[in-house]
């Protein structure tokens, strides 16, 4: 019997569905990091990670990849506060993590409208020269994508609705959450 303190609780009641328990996660994450380390043995694989949705899914598959593997983060924005993509990526730091002649795979927490993504593609491939990029998220929603970016690996697919937990967040609130639930609606200023 999970038992919250009155603040989880408080968060909690902002939530208007779970999608995925922390189980049910772990448990998806156990296959993927199982089919990862089968694509990936015997190549020089650097995870670069985009900060900050992605870091309880980075600690967790990281866990269940078995392979010598290298770790760079990225911190990078689309949102700057509301719940759409502005379209416009702002990169935190100017240099990329060194990835010459190496297999990168980048991880997200969420694949919405692609712009994060092909954004840190696009500049890893003109300023990098890596052996390959792929791309690895938590959660795809079902949408037409302004960018043409596909992930590689999917953790699960979800609806087109405003999501947060595990990472993901609103207004930075959420990240917390051991689970993955839709905010409710109400919750969203407008
Ligand atoms: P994209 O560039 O539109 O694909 O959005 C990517 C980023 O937007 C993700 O890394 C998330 O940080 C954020 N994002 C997109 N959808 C959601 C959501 O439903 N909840 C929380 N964050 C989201
Ligand atoms: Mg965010």
């Amino acid at each position: 019997m999970l038992r919250f303190a009155t603040t989880t609780l408080a968060m909690i009641q902002d939530i208007e569905r779970i999608l995925f328990h922390e189980q049910t996660i772990l448990r998806r994450l156990d296959e993927l990091g199982a089919q990862i380390t089968r694509d990936y043995e015997g190549k020089e694989l650097t995870i670069i990670a985009v900060l900050n949705g992605s870091i309880f899914f980075m600690a967790d598959l990281l866990r269940r990849i078995q392979l010598p593997l290298r770790l760079d983060c990225l911190s990078v924005s689309s949102y700057h506060g509301g719940t759409a993509s502005t379209g416009v990526v702002t990169f935190e730091q100017n240099s990329l993590p060194e990835v010459d002649g190496r297999h990168v795979l980048l991880l997200d927490d969420i694949l919405d409208t692609g712009h994060t993504l092909h954004a840190i593609c696009r500049r890893l491939h003109q300023e990098a020269n890596p052996a390959s990029v792929r791309v690895c998220v938590l959660l795809r929603k079902d949408k037409v994508r302004a960018k043409n970016l596909e992930a590689d690996y999917v953790g699960f697919d979800i609806g087109d609705e405003f999501v947060v937990g595990y990472g993901l967040d609103y207004l930075e609130k959420y990240r917390n959450l051991p689970f993955v639930g839709v905010l409710h609606p109400a919750v969203i200023k407008a």
